[in-house]
């Protein structure tokens, strides 16, 4: 039974949420490998809208297992407050005893750190990931399975917090957090999660062996990976296929099939190079069309054309063995629609994306423009996917995407719910 990887394959946002709900409809399992509560899913079912931020996007199915796994990093707050909101309306939740804990002293360091670049700010979510990934790599950090050992968890926090407040002392200059407070706070964390904690890597192998369909969700994009996105204009995990398989504690050879998800058009949060980044009234439309405003964060998302520069570095990094192209309603009725195929520079037309964040500040997207698909009211696009029939100026717009990858289109998303869907 196969294993499926579902990758973002710009800068995050590109509406894998959805598509990881309506995959799951098969799956027994979906797993989380990376990020945390950065990420931000809406999935609506029978009209109800849900926001998940840390919950795998197939807790909403009774019958799926969702694994928090090893490389996410995890705010008990949060996860609390959305199993609250869930209520018993869920699937079963395994959390990894590797997982890393996002303490109070990371969201402050966030912040101050921020605060430290003056104007060139990563723009983060200033939920605490980068100062947890940073404790994870220099091997200070807590892990899940820490709160359910007081001793380790007392004297892991009384070093972390003395450490913390001298950081926070240089940035902030008064900086005094108590290491008795969130030792308190975070042994009742461990007392509210300690049935779901486990070796969610072995729960995975096991589910594998027994030939059960697997979905490994990803958050954020490959643009804004740490070695591969923009740095360092990134976020602090790895959103890629290898990133995924060691983040859920798995063989990569065990994924057999790699969902690539591309937004119809570009949008990024956050700083940092954008070419092509449009500030105009097609830009206008698309936000509000789009609804392209964080969901974590609310802030409105930049917008600009699909960029095959971009994705041709996300294929080569993850492989993807088919494309799931999402928000193409948002794009109908426009007059025209651009995709960016190479950048000219002031060296030359380039095709590939370079690594050099002032390198991709002086490209400037070269586009193929195609004929704007019209536009048509509910009941016509019921009909046009219910007969995959759509309007040949979008065919042609998918096919030219699906023959520069070189990569079939398995998924077209014409809106937010789950019967918008294409399955070719
Ligand atoms: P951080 O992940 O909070 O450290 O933020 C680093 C950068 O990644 C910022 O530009 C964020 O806006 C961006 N980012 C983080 N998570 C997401 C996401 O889920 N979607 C889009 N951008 C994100």
């Amino acid at each position: 039974m196969p294993i499926t990887a579902i990758i973002g394959s710009q800068w995050g946002d590109e509406g894998k949420g959805k598509i990881t709900d309506y995959l799951a409809e098969r799956a027994k399992v979906v797993s989380r490998s990376q990020g945390g509560n950065n990420a931000g899913h809406t999935v609506i079912v029978d009209d109800k809208t849900y926001k998940l931020h840390l919950l795998p996007s197939g807790i909403l199915r009774s019958d799926v297992l969702s694994l928090i796994g090893n490389g996410v990093v995890i705010d008990p707050e949060v996860l609390l407050n959305e199993l609250k909101q869930l209520g018993t309306k869920r699937g079963e939740l395994m959390i990894s005893e590797r997982a890393h804990i996002i303490m109070p002293y990371h969201k402050l360091l966030d912040g101050a750190e921020e605060s430290s670049r003056g104007t060139a700010t990563v723009g983060t979510t200033g939920r605490g990931i980068g100062p947890c990934y940073g404790d994870k790599v220099l091997r200070f950090g807590i892990r899940v399975g820490d709160l359910i050992e007081p001793q380790i968890l007392k004297e892991k926090i009384e070093a972390n917090v003395e450490r913390s407040n001298a950081m926070l002392k240089y940035y902030t200059k008064n900086a005094e957090l108590e290491s008795e407070e969130i030792f308190e706070e975070a042994k009742k964390w461990g007392e509210a999660l300690k049935d779901m904690i486990g070796d969610t890597s072995l729960i995975l192998k096991n589910k594998i062996d027994e030939g059960n369909e697997i979905l490994l969700e990803g958050a954020q994009g490959v643009h804004i990976d740490l070695d591969y996105g923009t740095y360092p204009y990134t976020t602090s995990s790895n959103p890629t296929t290898a990133g995924l398989a060691l983040g859920s504690g798995i063989s990569p050879l065990e994924i057999k099939n790699v969902v690539g998800v591309v937004k119809a058009y570009l949008t990024r949060v956050g700083s940092g190079p954008f070419p092509g980044e449009l500030d105009n009234e097609e830009a206008e439309m698309i936000r509000e069309k789009g609804n392209e405003y964080g969901t974590t964060t609310g802030r409105p998302r930049r917008c600009g054309w699909l960029d095959l520069v971009m994705l041709k570095l996300s294929q080569r990094i993850c492989g993807f063995t088919s494309l799931a192209v999402t928000k193409l309603d948002v794009l109908a009725g426009m007059e025209e629609v651009k995709i960016c195929v190479a950048y000219e520079t002031p060296d030359g037309r380039i095709e590939e994306m370079p690594a050099s964040i002032n390198r991709i500040e002086n490209c400037t997207p070269i586009y193929e423009v195609f004929e704007g698909w019209p536009d048509m009211n509910k009941e016509e696009w019921k009909e046009a996917i219910e007969n995959d029939s759509l309007p040949e100026q979008l065919e042609t717009y998918l096919k030219f995407i699906s023959e520069y990858m070189g990569t079939r289109i398995g998924i077209i998303s014409l809106g937010p719910e789950r019967n918008e869907t294409i399955i070719r």
